[in-house]
């Protein structure tokens, strides 16, 4: 697939981009995930974001964009994220149709390129989906893709996206469905140029470490939180949230987690799991 180039509109280089992640929507908008309704939180995040006026590049959204994996759900998440005016570019988590996402999307205005190319930076999205199940892998064919961006286009910063977080957070349950091969994919992207950030989903929360000169950051999710370093299944009482990427020229990146107002997507405190 062709990439997409885009021009950023800062004037120094620097790309700025909005994270969104984990929205899980149904089918039906009046449905809850745990307590929350879905489909209300992602309009508050949407809502939220057009008030601060942040002047970003384009929408980056990391997976679990719906809950029920229809097509109903997809139609809902390109009605909503159209609000905001940018491009939009999208890689599938475990709770997607993936096959289903790139045959309809283009039609409803969300981007299929997995290559975005900017005078900087290049972002390459990746998919760790598996069929059915929650955990990760990722296959060697989209390792091989990642290569093979990152030597078609070798001047570039490279920031790679994927679902599944491919690091070990410390949260046992949560821990047990994380990228499965992830040593295959950090020891096979540390050997590719240029590789500075991996950005994903999946955790439900705040993430930034840097290991080996490469970023991993994971973002809060626009509905139900996880809570850090829980040994079972335990949702968070912090709101939904977004991630706002500054992408530098020098290889460096900004990078700021906001979240709606405390209080307004409360989820079940005694659920087992989801
Ligand atoms: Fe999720």
């Amino acid at each position: 697939m062709a990439p997409r180039y885009l021009t950023p509109n800062s004037q120094d280089g620097s790309v700025r981009v909005l994270q969104l992640t984990d929205c899980h929507l149904f089918a039906d908008p009046n449905r809850d995930l745990l307590g929350v309704k879905t489909s209300e939180s992602m309009d508050a995040v949407i809502d939220a974001v057009l008030e601060q006026n942040f002047d970003f590049d384009f929408v980056a959204v990391t997976g679990d964009l719906s809950q029920d994996y229809s097509l109903r759900s997809y139609e809902h998440f390109a009605q909503k994220i159209a609000r905001l005016q940018k491009p939009v570019f999208f890689l599938p988590g475990n709770h997607d149709d993936g096959p289903l996402m790139y045959r309809i999307f283009d039609k409803l205005g969300v981007n299929i390129a997995k290559n975005v190319i900017t005078p900087k930076w290049q972002y390459i999205f990746l998919n760790s989906e598996v069929y059915a199940v929650a955990h990760g892998w990722i296959l060697r064919d989209q390792l091989d893709y990642a290569a093979y961006c990152a030597h078609r286009s070798p001047s570039q910063h490279v920031c790679i996206l994927v679902h599944h977080l491919p690091l070990l957070v410390g949260s046992r349950w949560l821990d047990t469905q994380t990228m499965h091969n992830s040593d295959e994919f950090n020891t096979y992207i540390h050997r590719i140029n240029n590789v500075r950030a991996i950005v994903s989903g999946h955790i439900h929360q705040e993430y930034d470490e840097t290991i080996r000169d490469v970023r991993y950051i994971a973002t809060p999710s626009t509905s139900i939180q996880f809570t850090p370093r829980s040994v079972n299944f335990s949702l968070d009482y912090l709101s939904p949230g977004w991630r706002y990427l500054t992408f530098k020229p020098d290889g460096s990146i900004d990078t700021t987690v906001y979240r709606l107002p405390k209080d307004q997507f409360s989820p079940y405190t005694d659920v087992e799991g989801y």
